[in-house]
């Protein structure tokens, strides 16, 4: 598969998006549902994957989810994503949510996570997706290491297939 689209830069398709956690999301503690957290990641992940291909995705895997502190009702949350590296059909998103004290203003970062998204064509297949230009140090750092992440899954996506 020939990939000739041109490429784009992390800040071309990077998504912030703000919401308020709200009670019907959360538990009996006061404190939103990890579930609801992971529509906002995934969701976050799904825009900035179509910036960046202007196709449809899918989402292929969510990987690496840690939920560091709760989100309290009435807090704001801050959901950042941006595009680590672009493969062939698939891209990797680093989403980040941080909340917010409505009345102090101070954060606190509550969750992160990598997901992965296939661009598709009209058809459904997996369709070639523009390479990434990353302009900074940190994004040259974790291209490299989205990278590496890659060639261990590849590995051991293999080997599972060899012993079945
Ligand atoms: C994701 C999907 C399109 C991959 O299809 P496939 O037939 O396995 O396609 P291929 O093996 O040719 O892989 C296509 C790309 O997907 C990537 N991929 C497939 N499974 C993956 C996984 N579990 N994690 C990360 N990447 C994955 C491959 O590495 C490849 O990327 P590359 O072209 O950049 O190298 C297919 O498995 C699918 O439709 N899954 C369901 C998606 C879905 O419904 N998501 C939830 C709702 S949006």
């Amino acid at each position: 598969m020939k990939r000739s689209r041109p490429g784009k830069t992390v800040a071309d398709s990077t998504v912030v998006t703000t919401a308020l956690a709200q009670p019907n999301d959360a538990n009996h503690l006061g404190n939103i549902f990890g579930g609801k957290v992971l529509a906002m990641i995934d969701l976050a992940g799904a825009m900035t994957a179509i910036r960046h291909c202007r196709q449809t995705v899918v989402t292929a895997s969510v990987e690496r989810v840690d939920f560091d502190h709760p989100i309290k009702i009435g807090y704001l949350v801050i959901i950042e994503a941006r595009l680590t590296a672009a493969f062939r059909t698939s891209v990797e998103v680093a989403v980040e949510i941080h909340s917010e004290n409505p009345i102090t203003g101070s954060r606190c970062r509550t969750c992160s996570a990598r997901v992965t998204y296939v661009c598709l064509d009209e058809a459904g297949r997996p369709a070639p997706v523009p390479p990434l230009v990353c302009e900074t140090p940190e994004e040259k750092t974790r291209e490299r290491d989205a990278h590496a992440r890659r060639a261990t899954w590849q590995q051991e996506r293999r080997r599972g297939d060899c012993e079945e």
